[in-house]
C-alpha cells in the first residue's frame, strides 16, 4: 500500500543508504516488476520480506456471517457456517524495523484469508478511506517521483509536480491516524467488487472492516513516544487474555454510482450491511515462519464475488506476485 503521501518516508541519508542505482532498472519490466524496483529503491531490499508492508503479525479467527448476507451473496463464506480465517496485519512500507507508531507506517494493513472449502477467499484492506490514486501506473509514478525528490532538488520537485497534478494525493493520507492497538482501527478494502447472488443479482459494493470496540487513535506525539513494537507486540498481550472482534461490512454502491476509481468514495449515505462478525483468538506461535508462504491477492475470490472495473485490483495482484516471487528466492 501506499506509504508515504506528500511526506518522503525517508531522509537523504537513508536514501544514499539503499541506494539509487535500482532506478535504472525501474526503467525496464512490466508495471509490476517496475513497482517492486522503486520500493526496494525507496525502502531497501529485505531478503524473504515483502516489498511493502514488510512488518507484520499473524493471527487466528474465525468468521460468521449474519443472516443478511446470504441474499446479497451466493459466496459459501456467507452461508452462516464458521469459516477459520488468517489475519496479518502490518505496518506500511518496505523497512521492517519500522516503528510502530512512526509516520510512515500508517495506514495500516490488514490481510484476510478465509479457508473455504471451494477455495481461498482474500480481504487485502488498509486504514486510508480511499486510494491517492487510480491505477497501477500512476501508483509506479507517485513512488518514482517520491524517489527522485531530495531535500536539494530543486522545486518544483518530481514529487510536487506530480501532487499537482493529483490533488487526491495528500487527502488520501490526511486524516490517517496511528491506532492506539491494531484491533481498534477500521480497515477499509477501498476497491470496488461486486457480489452475485442466487439469482444473478449483482451489487457492487466496498468492504469495510470495524473494530467491535470502536476506533481508538494516538496523537502523532503519543505515538512518536511508543516502544517500536507496540502495535505488532500489543495485538499478541491482548489476544492471551481473551479474543478480539470486527465486524465486517459491505457498502453497498447505489445504481449508477461508478465503481472503476478508488480515490472516490461513495457518499456516506449508502447502505451499509453488517455480513458477518470476525473474532480473533490467538496469534501466530511465529509470525516470520507464519507469514513467508502467506500470499494475500485481492483477486482471491470465490464463487459469488467478482472484481469489479476497478483497474487498481489488478495491478495490485500483479505486483503482489512479483513480490512474492521474489521474496521466496
Ligand atoms: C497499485 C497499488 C498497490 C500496489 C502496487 C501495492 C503493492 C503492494 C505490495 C508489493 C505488497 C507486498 C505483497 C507481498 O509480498 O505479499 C503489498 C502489501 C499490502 N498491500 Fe498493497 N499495493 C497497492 C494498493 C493497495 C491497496 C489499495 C490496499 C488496501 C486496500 C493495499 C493493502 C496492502 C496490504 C494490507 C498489504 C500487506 C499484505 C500482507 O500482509 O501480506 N495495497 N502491497
Amino acid at each position: 500500500m501506499v506509504a508515504t503521501r506528500l511526506r518522503r518516508p525517508l531522509g537523504l541519508a537513508a536514501l544514499l543508504a539503499v541506494g539509487f542505482a535500482p532506478l535504472a532498472a525501474a526503467a525496464e519490466g512490466t508495471t509490476a516488476e517496475r513497482t517492486i524496483t522503486v520500493m526496494n529503491t525507496l525502502w531497501g531490499s529485505h531478503a524473504g520480506l515483502r516489498a511493502n508492508h514488510a512488518k507484520g503479525v499473524v493471527v487466528e479467527g474465525s468468521f460468521t456471517a449474519t443472516p443478511e448476507a446470504a441474499p446479497l451473496s451466493k459466496a459459501s463464506v456467507f452461508g452462516g457456517k464458521p469459516v477459520p480465517v488468517t489475519v496479518r496485519f502490518s505496518n506500511a512500507t518496505g523497512l521492517p524495523a519500522i516503528a510502530d507508531g512512526a509516520k510512515p507506517a500508517n495506514p495500516h494493513g490488514m490481510a484476510l484469508k478465509f479457508a473455504l472449502p471451494d477455495g481461498e477467499f482474500d480481504i487485502v484492506a488498509n486504514s486510508l478511506p480511499f486510494f491517492p490514486v487510480a491505477t497501477g501506473e500512476e501508483f509506479l509514478a507517485l513512488l518514482t517521483a517520491n524517489a527522485q525528490t531530495k531535500p536539494d532538488t530543486p522545486k518544483p520537485t518530481p514529487l510536487e509536480q506530480f501532487v499537482a497534478a493529483h490533488p487526491m494525493v495528500p487527502k488520501a493520507g490526511a486524516g490517517v491516524k496511528t491506532p492506539s492497538s491494531l484491533a481498534r482501527e477500521t480497515y477499509n478494502g477501498i476497491d470496488a467488487f461486486v457480489f452475485v447472488n442466487a439469482e444473478g443479482k449483482r451489487q457492487p459494493f466496498r468492504f469495510r472492516i470495524v473494530p467491535v470496540a470502536g476506533n481508538d487513535h494516538l496523537s502523532a506525539e503519543e505515538a512518536g513516544k511508543q516502544p517500536p513494537n507496540f502495535l505488532m507486540e500489543g495485538l499478541p498481550a491482548t489476544l492471551a487474555k481473551g479474543p478480539v472482534a470486527f465486524t465486517i461490512q459491505a457498502q453497498l454502491a447505489n445504481p449508477g454510482d461508478q465503481t472503476k476509481d478508488p480515490t472516490q468514495v461513495w457518499p456516506e449515505d449508502r447502505r451499509l450491511v453488517t455480513m458477518g462478525t470476525l473474532t480473533l483468538s490467538k496469534a501466530a506461535a511465529d509470525t516470520a515462519a507464519a507469514e513467508k508462504p502467506l500470499l494475500f491477492l485481492p483477486t482471491n475470490l470465490v464463487d459469488g464475488i467478482e472484481v469489479s472495473d476497478d483497474p487498481l485490483i489488478d495491478a495490485r495482484t500483479q505486483a503482489y506476485a512479483v513480490s512474492f516471487g521474489k521474496r521466496s528466492q
